[in-house]
């Protein structure tokens, strides 16, 4: 069987992730979408939450299923049976970083990277920057599905009655 991973943090998964893991359950007989669980870093979803809204959103295939891991990608990917890592490429900026990244992971385990060129629609899209656009009052309804949108008002809200109070 071959079977891939998609990491990432996914806070929260946006329509570019989706294209991308859609397009890897396409080449791979599984897909495991592995959440990134790492305490020191200040997320506006927990764990928890973002792994349920990626299991909404990827039902419709078949042959995905989504994982936390903590610690290094490469153990999970021994631990899991797993021989390709598959991330998407948005830009030649992403390009270098990846690049390292990939190295660095070969070196470890004997696990290959896969790289999938983004879809042009999906080329500026990052997590980060939906949040900040959301937060200012930007519509990113076009940009994240729409189960995540709903939950990324209802959290961004949240956020800023908590704020007014403080
Ligand atoms: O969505 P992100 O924040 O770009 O995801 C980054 C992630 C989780 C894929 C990356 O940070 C990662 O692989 N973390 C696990 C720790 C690890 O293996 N680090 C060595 C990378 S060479």
């Amino acid at each position: 069987m071959r079977r891939a991973v998609c990491p990432g943090s996914f806070d929260p998964v946006t329509n570019g992730h989706l294209d991308v893991v859609g397009r890897a359950s396409s080449l791979f007989d599984e897909v495991v979408v592995a959440v990134g669980v790492n305490a020191s870093k200040n997320r506006l979803f927990s764990a928890e939450e973002r792994m349920e809204m990626l299991r909404e959103v990827c039902a419709d295939l078949p042959n995905v299923r989504v994982a936390g891991f903590t610690g290094l990608l490469t153990t999970f990917c021994a631990e899991q049976g797993i021989q390709a890592i598959v991330k998407g490429l948005r830009a030649v900026s992403d390009f270098e970083y990846e690049l390292q990244m990939a190295q660095m992971n070969a070196s470890l385990t004997d696990v290959e990277t896969v790289f999938v060129p983004t879809s042009p629609e999906y080329s500026f899209l990052a997590s980060s920057l939906v949040k900040e656009v959301a937060t200012f009052g930007g519509d990113v309804s076009s940009l994240v599905p729409a189960s995540v949108h709903a939950r990324l008002t209802e959290r961004l809200a949240e956020v800023a009655a908590r704020r007014a109070q403080a």
